[in-house]
């Protein structure tokens, strides 16, 4: 086997429910990442991207029931005990979260926040952790490394910490990163510096990145395969450059024409109308039909349609076939 058909990240019909609401929070997740790929899951606020972000991590909600399976490297986090929890948290995987300066301890030096899990987890000595923190600095990208150890977190604007969170996620070596949303709370130029960092790391390191973003511009300019998450289930995934020229589900075509491309003139945008559903509600259809022009009544509320194949991109919309071609990101370039 080479190191690109290694499968890191595997979700297997994950589906996680609290028994206080009227839906899964998850439904059936069905996701894959492999060793040098960046695949991008994409989705409006609150259709479920950073729950199924943790559970890779073997984080569920506080009283959740949890089927399915999640697999980091084979190991299944969805009942996983203690030991195999910590090995796949420790070594295995590891996550960056959108805002750096939540992740860290303001009062430590950044320094200390690379080096503490090498010497207290690890067990190296100060001289060998210092040496390897500056080794990491230096490989995202940080001018001057050895300066920066000793360095507090308020000295350091947003893009230069959230480095410092990417390195120390480098720390064990993991082989998979879960970003959940590591570019939003940054500028636009940071923004491109971080997620070329990110590319690099894939491209150098063979890992695999699970990016989570709102921004299906922002996951075309990076990753190779997307996801696009409604209300907790999968409604569409495509290697990218395919879901960029025919989307194939309405909410697809939706996120398209309603978010500005990364660069050049924003054009006409067109929001999606409606409001995406909430976990008190439920719908015995497609969750999207109430706010999709394409719904057709007594057929798109009736059930909720499966993941199906369609050329190069699985998707689950009951018009998907006939709909081939039509379905076009409402926008028009200025
Ligand atoms: N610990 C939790 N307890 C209860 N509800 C939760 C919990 N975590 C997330 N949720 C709910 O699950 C849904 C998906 O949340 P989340 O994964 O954070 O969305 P996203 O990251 O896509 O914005 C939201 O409705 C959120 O309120
Ligand atoms: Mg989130």
């Amino acid at each position: 086997m080479t190191a690109l058909d290694t499968t890191l990240l595997a979700y297997d019909g994950l589906t996680v429910t609290l028994p206080s609401m009227a839906r899964p929070i998850l439904d059936g997740i069905e996701l894959s990442v492999r060793a040098g790929e960046i695949v991008a899951l994409v989705g409006e606020s609150g259709s479920g991207k950073s729950v199924t972000a943790r559970a890779a991590l073997g984080l569920f909600p506080p009283g959740a029931e949890v089927g399915g399976r999640v697999r980091v490297d084979g190991t299944d986090l969805v009942g996983a005990d203690p030991a195999s929890l910590r090995d796949v948290r420790t070594n295995k995987a590891a996550m960056i979260y959108q805002d750096p300066r939540a992740a860290i301890n303001p009062v430590r030096r950044v320094g200390d926040f690379l080096t503490e899990p090498l010497r207290l987890v690890h067990g190296w000595s100060k001289a060998q952790a210092d040496a390897r923190a500056v080794e990491l600095l230096g490989a995202v990208g940080l001018p001057d490394p050895a300066r920066h150890l000793n360095q507090y977190p308020h000295e350091l604007s947003g893009g230069m910490l959230q480095r410092v969170v990417i390195a120390a996620a480098l720390t064990a070596e993991p082989r998979l990163l879960l970003c959940d949303e590591p570019t939003t709370a940054l500028d636009v130029s940071t923004q491109a510096e971080i997620l070329a960092i990110l590319g690099r790391l894939r491209r150098e390191r063979g890992l695999g990145l699970l990016l989570i973003t709102h921004d299906i511009e922002l996951a075309a300019a990076v990753s190779d395969r997307i996801y696009v998450m409604y209300a907790g289930r999968i409604v569409e995934t495509a290697p990218v450059a395919d879901l960029f020229a025919s989307p194939r589900h309405p909410y697809t075509a939706g996120l398209l024409g309603s978010s500005p491309p990364l660069d050049g003139p924003a054009g006409r945008l067109t929001p999606i109308p409606g409001a995406p559903m909430g976990l008190l509600e439920s719908a015995p259809g497609c969750a999207f039909a109430p706010r999709c022009r394409f719904a057709e009544p007594g057929r798109c509320d009736q059930s909720p349609p499966p993941l199906r194949r369609q050329g190069p991109a699985e998707v689950a919309c009951h018009r998907a076939a006939e709909l081939v071609g039509s379905i076009q990101p409402s926008r028009e370039d200025s």
